[in-house]
């Protein structure tokens, strides 16, 4: 917005013209603060949401007042060229020090051009593709004005029912602290003064996957081992790849909420860690500290929120309203505000924006930016990638572009709203996304195509069964797209039904009956691990397209032709039914596991009425083509504390097929002076193979990576055994081992 760009004085430089020669960002930031009163130290600690969306309970806001007061840092929910442009003019011309605002927003999956949910993306097993996708989205967010994306979470999720999963990477500690890292990255690129990288932001800090019974919100306890070893590494990693900003969760940990807990906030991110960035509340969180039962009253909600290390105020006024007073009492060291507002400062100086508050904004780059169509082609490559092919009996898919009739039934088949999924950003829906019926257009002539609806989603008018039906008996191959709607993950969203919602599985129970012998596939769009025992005898084929985003239904027509041969594989178990939750690959062993032999011995760790196994496992994922793997082979059988283990395996492409397979390293540390998981991911390769083709696929293992927190929280390497194995999948029997010298 070149016009509008000349128009600015910019006070800042004018006010602060010494401090533009300061060496280093935060020499400039201690300048700048020198010249603040306490008032406008707190205001940079106050956030408040605009009215482009609403990620939370409507809370009244007068947005221009507090500005103007310099009683607001920072927005959330405010954005495009126009908007930031108004706000940021108020915050730079009319307040007295001009400190621009920094403008965040949920960009979770995409901004305009939408990815598959995080979930889904996680079962592509490619790092870099995940890290083009968080790059496309802060160019898409960063040309409408927004600095900051409050992603990735990175919370390790077990429970389906809870309705956040899908937001995540899954439940594997290794593979989420990897995928953390590739999100950082790419929101983030090599230098945040560039006018195209973001900052990001690891949340929810910490343990919020673990709510109890899978209900959004609500308590967590767990041991500090189990917290140090599974939930905290992502968020280490994260920090690792030099994340700007934390945010704190609702949830309360071991009887102390996390938006106002020194031990994680204050001793582990910032004393262990050393993170340098700064932590924003979740909205409201500070004040939900009241109902939580820890704090009296809003006053000292602040109080605790500010002394724990919650840098910034998401929504809640609190510190708007009461720090001042609290530093005047001497209940809240003036030098913790200070902190906090330096830490923000210092995020505004990174990304340039005292250099230009307005180089965000810029129509041109706006317009010119959303929907790029290389954006929409790298869409439909990751939505395809990310896309889990978790049944093909008789290798009923591909289905030939030649078949002469195929039935698409079911409420997703035209649906271009829920296959976004949740937290969508701004990716617009109708008109826009590409649903399965339009992509199957790209390979089928019309004439070729029946549809019916069937049912809705959630409804159980079942008045369309009789339309599905009969379209089911012209056919020769039926295709059924169904799952959830897209509100029914994401946040708020726990759910203690895992069927497919609705009357659907009626639906297909009475397609089945009517075409006993026909091929059935089912394309399913969903937040969460699904409970399909009973489908996957109903149906032939089973392709887990997730909600896979505004090109999804381009790339679930790839795969059903075969132009696209699946490569995703499970980042979360698949549980056989809701009695089974949590339910995790990388499990302990119990002093009374199952034999092998009789899985359902009396007095052993079992159910009477359901198996262990879940029904698709961690890792689990199905390729048009096979895999074989063989020659396994260990550099040596021991390994001492400063070597390398070379483990390989060669894996060959034996099917009829080209295809990418992710290969996978476990482990299992027999022995520990606390217990280990019965098997732990430890490294993986997604590697591409021709048809006939063989390729050796080596790791390197250290003594590093086998290391875990003990029992005194020691970050330690146990000498002895550790079984190892090369993997399609996690359902698998370790053969070989080393020992740890
Ligand atoms: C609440 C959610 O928990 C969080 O993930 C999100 O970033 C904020 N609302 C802002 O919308």
């Amino acid at each position: 917005m070149m016009t509008l760009k000349t128009k600015l004085t910019y006070s800042i430089i004018f006010v602060f013209g010494h401090v533009a020669l300061a060496q280093n960002y935060e020499a400039k930031v201690d300048s700048l603060m020198k010249l603040m009163t306490l008032q406008e130290k707190i205001g940079q600690t106050v956030m408040y949401s605009g009215s482009w969306d609403q990620t939370g309970p409507i809370v009244g806001t007068d947005n221009a007042k507090y500005i103007r007061e310099g009683n607001m840092g920072a927005m959330l929910n405010a954005f495009t060229v126009k908007g930031t442009y108004d706000l940021q003019k108020v915050a730079v011309e009319e307040t007295r020090l001009g400190i621009p605002l920094l403008f965040g927003y949920d960009v979770i999956h995409g901004h305009r051009t939408i990815f598959p949910i995080n979930l889904g993306m996680a079962a592509s097993w490619d790092l870099k593709m995940i890290e083009e996708s968080s790059r496309i989205s802060a160019e898409e967010a960063s040309a409408e004005g927004l600095h900051w994306t409050f992603s990735p979470m990175v919370d390790i999720a077990r429970d389906p029912r809870w309705g956040r999963i899908s937001e995540g990477s899954g439940e594997d500690v290794y593979l989420a602290s990897q995928i953390a890292k590739a999100y950082v990255k790419g929101y983030q690129g090599d230098d945040l003064s560039k006018h195209n990288t973001i900052l990001a932001c690891a949340k929810h800090f910490v343990g919020y996957g673990a709510a109890q019974a899978g209900r959004d919100y609500h308590t967590v306890n767990m041991g500090e081992g189990e917290l140090r070893n599974v939930y905290l590494p992502p968020f280490k990693a994260a920090v690792d790849a030099g994340v700007e900003t934390f945010m704190s969760a609702f949830n309360e940990l071991n009887g102390v909420p996390t938006s106002g807990n020194k031990f994680t906030l204050r001793d582990i991110l910032q004393e262990e860690w050393g993170f340098k960035g700064f932590v924003v509340s979740d909205y409201t969180s500070i004040n939900e500290m009241i109902l939580h039962g820890f704090a009296k009253d809003s006053t000292d909600a602040a109080r605790i929120g500010m002394n724990a290390g919650v840098d910034m105020d998401m929504m809640g006024s609190v510190y708007r309203k009461h720090l001042k007073e609290l530093v005047e009492e001497g209940k809240v060291d003036e030098a913790i505000v200070n902190d906090a507002c330096r830490r923000i400062l210092l995020a505004k100086f990174k990304l340039g924006l005292f250099d230009d508050p307005y180089r965000y904004i810029d129509e041109k780059r706006e317009a010119e930016t959303k929907y790029k169509p290389e954006f929409l082609s790298k869409a439909r490559e990751i939505a395809a990638a990310s896309s889990v092919l978790l049944q093909n009996k008789n290798n009923v898919l591909p289905l030939s572009k030649e078949t002469k009739s195929i039935a698409f039934i079911g409420p997703l088949v035209k649906d271009e709203y829920d296959i976004l999924g949740n937290w969508a950003a701004k990716g617009d829906r109708k008109g826009k996304a590409v649903s399965v019926f339009e992509g199957v257009l790209e390979y089928l002539k019309p004439n070729q195509i029946m549809y019916a609806k069937g049912c809705d989603i959630l409804k159980d008018d079942e008045s369309g069964f009789s339309e599905a039906i009969t379209i089911s008996k012209k056919a020769d191959v039926i295709v059924l797209v169904m799952g959830e709607g897209h509100h029914m993950s994401g946040e708020a969203a726990s759910r203690t039904n895992l069927k497919i919602p609705g009357i659907q599985p009626k639906l297909i129970q009475k397609i089945r009956e009517a075409n006993p012998d026909k091929k059935i596939i089912l394309v399913l769009m969903n937040g969460r691990p699904i409970n399909l025992s009973d489908e996957v005898n109903l149906v032939d084929a089973i392709l887990e397209v997730w909600f896979p985003g505004t090109m999804g239904g381009a790339a679930t027509a790839d795969i059903l032709f075969g132009a696209y041969n699946p490569s995703g594989k499970l980042t979360v178990t698949f549980p056989r039914n809701v009695g089974q939750v949590p339910i995790y690959y990388n499990m302990k062993n119990t002093g009374r596991p199952i034999p092998d032999n009789n899985p359902t011995e009396d007095y052993k760790s079992n159910y009477i009425d359901s198996p262990n196994s879940p029904l698709f496992v961690f890792g689990h994922g199905l390729s048009y083509t096979t895999f074989k793997y063989a020659d396994f082979t260990l550099s040596s059988h021991t390994l001492s504390f400063s070597d390398t283990l070379k483990a390989s395996v060669v894996v060959s492409n034996t099917g009829g097929f080209d295809g990418y397979e992710v290969v996978q390293l476990y482990i299992h540390d027999k022995v520990g002076s606390v217990t280990r998981p019965v098997k732990e991911l430890k490294g993986f390769q997604k590697i591409f193979l021709k048809k006939g083709e063989s390729k050796t696929v080596t790791f390197i293992l250290t003594a590093e990576d086998l290391k875990f927190y003990n029992s005194e929280m020691n970050y330690t390497v146990e000498h002895g055994e550790f079984e190892i194995a090369i993997a399609p999948s996690s359902d698998f029997k370790f053969k070989n081992s080393f020992i740890l010298e």
